[in-house]
């Protein structure tokens, strides 16, 4: 194999790209927005991620890279285009892959390989996008049969934004083929780069493993969440019972916090179960994490109704759904602010590593979000935050109160400087 084709040059595709690229593989990435295409043509990333934008220059320099919005004959094609989730019917949209294969099919020949990297319901691979390749196949080659003539893998990503490139050289990696021979010829392509150990199993247990990952950290921290708001009634810090209770040796319990964001944890669930009878505890620990705002809500307004002003103000600190990142897809933060809004608070918000056109509430700076502000909220634990002055800030607010949701902060710090200090889960 030689030439590879990736389609969607995101989060997922432009780092996969640019390291085949960079080990020996002639490589195209398309992406259907053009603007991607000539940012990434002139070396430049659509999004900020630890080492990429070195490794693309890399890439373009040794003139095994480039982009484009039309995709050319390869050897293998690797779909990596985005699965949102579909809210209204809690179910994979799959709609974005349905056209990534169809544009793959005229180009489709004997021996290829088709790779589908992005997150798809169990049986998606062999339901959806084999037969499409058949049926929509090279025209005077038509008749290509999946396993015969060309083969399927499905090789989900595991790695997380802010340390994408490390993870994907390191992780070790599951490769579900339609049979052995797809599984293998993914197998020998990936070793190009991956360090970590390669796995090879069926297409949907593939697809299978990738899902089970994420909804057990999805119900662990539901655990987490439901363990906080019983700490709180008990009057106990769940931290330190968290802390103590991690001592165990075959005890792990994750961090509470104000809900769960991302696009893997928060929707994977429901693509796991979206075609199963049999999904309890599964639905149950997302109705406690996207319940988790509203409890957070619940907490703010404990902290804030002895404030007797018509317009009552509270400051946003972090949007990303996760520390020192600035993806805010699915973020908790949003339901919060629309609840709080609805409520007639003033809401003014702040997040350093949030580009501002890609957040539906305007980022202020520092200054002027607590400026006049009752109550400081932390939702996102940015190693920023833990530096902020606690004196510094105070001056700028009107009421000194801070709600902490991550136990992020040095809280004695604050209390010194005259703040009203709660965390969530104590
Ligand atoms: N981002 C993550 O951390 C992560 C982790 C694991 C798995 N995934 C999965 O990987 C897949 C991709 O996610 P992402 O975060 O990279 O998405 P993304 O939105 O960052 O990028 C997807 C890109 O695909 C392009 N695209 C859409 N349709 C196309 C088509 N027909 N042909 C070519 N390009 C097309 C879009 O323009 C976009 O640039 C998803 O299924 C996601 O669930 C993502």
């Amino acid at each position: 194999m030689e030439k590879i084709c990736v389609l969607g040059l995101g989060y997922i595709g432009l780092p996969t790209a640019v390291l085949f690229a960079t080990n020996s593989y002639d490589v195209v990435g398309v992406d259907i927005n053009r603007e991607i295409v000539e940012k990434v043509n002139k070396k430049v990333t659509p999004f900020e991620e630890a080492g990429l934008e070195e490794l693309l220059v890399k890439a373009v320099d040794l003139r095994r890279f480039k982009a484009s919005t039309t995709l050319e004959k390869a050897d293998g094609f690797i779909i990596a285009v985005p699965t949102p989730f579909d809210k209204r019917n809690r179910m994979a949209d799959l709609s974005y892959v349905i056209e990534a294969t169809k544009s793959i099919a005229p180009y489709l020949e004997e021996g290829n390989l088709v790779i589908i990297e992005s997150t798809v319901p169990p049986g998606a691979c062999e339901k959806v996008v084999v037969p499409i390749l058949e049926q929509r196949g090279n025209a005077e080659k038509s008749g290509l049969k999946a396993k015969e003539d060309f083969f399927v893998a499905h090789c989900p990503e595991r790695a997380m934004p802010g340390s994408t490139l490390h993870e994907m050289v390191n992780n070790d990696r599951i490769i579900g083929g339609i049979d052995e021979k797809s599984a293998e010829l993914a197998k020998s392509i990936y070793a190009s780069f991956v360090n970590g150990r390669l796995y090879i199993t069926s297409i949907r247990t593939a697809e299978m493993i990738k899902l089970m990952e994420n909804t057990y950290r999805d119900i662990n921290i539901a655990l987490a969440n439901e363990f906080a708001q019983i700490a709180e009634e008990a009057g106990i810090s769940v931290w330190d019972a968290i802390k103590l209770a991690n001592k165990h040796p075959r005890v792990n319990i994750l961090n509470p916090g104000p809900g769960v964001g991302g696009h893997c944890i928060a929707v994977d669930p429901w693509f796991l179960t979206e075609d199963s009878t049999k999904n309890r505890i599964i639905s149950l620990a997302r109705e406690i994490n996207d319940g988790m705002p509203v409890h957070v809500l619940h907490r703010v307004r404990k902290m804030l109704a002895n404030i007797k002003r018509e317009a009552v103000s509270i400051t946003i600190l972090g949007v990303a759904y996760k520390g020192d990142i600035g993806d805010t897809r699915e973020t908790p933060a949003l339901k919060l602010i629309r609840l709080a809004e609805k409520e007639g608070y003033a809401v003014k918000i702040y997040d350093p590593y949030v580009n501002e056109e890609e957040f539906e509430y305007p980022l202020l700076p520092l200054e002027e979000a607590v400026k006049n502000s009752d109550c400081i909220v932390v939702l996102t634990d940015h190693n920023e935050f833990k530096s902020l002055s606690p004196a510094k800030i105070g001056e700028f607010m009107r009421t000194k109160k801070i709600f902490d949701t991550r136990n992020c902060l040095e809280h004695e710090k604050w209390r010194e400087n005259g703040f009203e200090v709660e965390i969530l889960g104590c």
